[in-house]
């Protein structure tokens, strides 16, 4: 199996506080593999590791072929990255950026022209190319830092949570745009928060206070996470019903789904037991991937 990333205990510490520990993943090439975790869960810490930019502080990596420890300014030339905040210059047309991004990545002169043409074309901003920056929408900015971010071709690519704060149809749109990476042999760890695109990816890891808590498909995930049978139910002020229904000594779990709510029941004959206590009528469902981080976070919690 080739893998592009590899990571044996990597840790980070900021002072005393571990925001990784002994993380220890693989990573295929051109598979996408999906980086998830609740809010300060080391996400982004492990990205900046990957990327170069962080040193680790136990623990070893590699990316591409070279060391984390060792070789951290080749890695950075290797990859392609968008952080967090997307690192564009407002105050530049959309192809002054991709030409300052060219320059930065060192792209031959007589490759330039072509490379940010193809840039300008995947990320739908052909006519724009004289707009600042700061006049674009979010899809667009963002399909631009991707643009930048590519535009020497790496052959892994870090995207931490590309796609919060734009539309849906955007969000769409850009995933796409990953998915024909990757089918071109691009292997790309994304962060984010979307579950619609946590589907999408290859594999799943999932992190909780620094600890690497699953690791597989999508699909497996959904399969062997959740034990016991799964319902829907839709109750009027769900959020109210949740603690009472926590302590019925049936019920493992219950979580809001918008108007709906999602209860984990021990088993499929205890779905009766549930209604006639309700008085609504109970489905059982699939669990979805929400489900899964639901009840892994909870179970990593206790
Ligand atoms: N430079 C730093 N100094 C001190 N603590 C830090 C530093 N960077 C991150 N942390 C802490 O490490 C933890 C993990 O942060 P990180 O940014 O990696 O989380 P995350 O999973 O990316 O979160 P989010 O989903 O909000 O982006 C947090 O508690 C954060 O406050
Ligand atoms: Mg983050």
């Amino acid at each position: 199996m080739e893998y592009v990333v590899t990571t044996s205990n990597l840790t980070r510490k900021f002072g005393e506080f571990t925001a990784v520990k002994d993380l220890t993943i693989n990573i295929k090439r051109g598979e996408i593999y999906g980086f998830l975790g609740p809010n300060g869960s080391g996400k982004s810490t492990t990205i900046r590791m990957l990327c170069g930019i962080l040193e680790p502080t136990s623990g070893s990596g590699s990316v591409l072929g070279y060391d984390l420890a060792r070789d951290p300014e080749r890695i950075k030339k290797k990859i392609g990255y968008m952080s967090q905040k997307f690192s564009l210059y407002d105050d530049l047309t959309v192809y002054e950026n991709l030409n300052f991004y060219s320059g930065l990545y060192g792209i031959p002169r007589r490759e330039k022209t072509g490379r940010i043409n193809e840039m300008i074309a995947m990320a739908g901003l052909t006519g724009r190319e004289k707009e600042l920056t700061a006049n674009l929408g979010g899809g667009l900015r963002q399909r631009l830092a991707l643009g930048c971010a590519i535009i020497s071709r790496p052959a892994i690519l870090f995207l931490d949570e590309p796609t919060s704060g734009v539309s849906p149809s955007s969000r769409r749109m850009f995933f796409k745009i990953i998915r024909d990476l990757s089918r071109e042999g691009t292997t790309v760890m994304v962060t984010t928060h979307f579950m619609d695109e946590a589907e999408r990816c290859h594999n799943i890891a999932f992190i909780s206070s620094g600890q690497l808590i699953a690791n597989d498909t999508p699909g497996n995930l959904k399969r062997n996470v959740i034990t016991g049978c799964m319902v829907e139910m839709e109750i009027d002020d769900p959020l109210n019903h949740i603690q009472h229904l926590e302590s019925l000594p049936f019920v493992r779990e219950c979580s809001v789904h918008g108007a709906a709510l999602h209860i984990l029941l021990d088993s499929r004959d205890k779905i009766s037991s549930l209604e006639e206590f309700t008085g609504f009528p109970a489905v059982e469902i699939t669990p979805t991937l929400e489900d899964v981080f639901i009840s892994l976070s909870k179970a990593h919690r206790q």
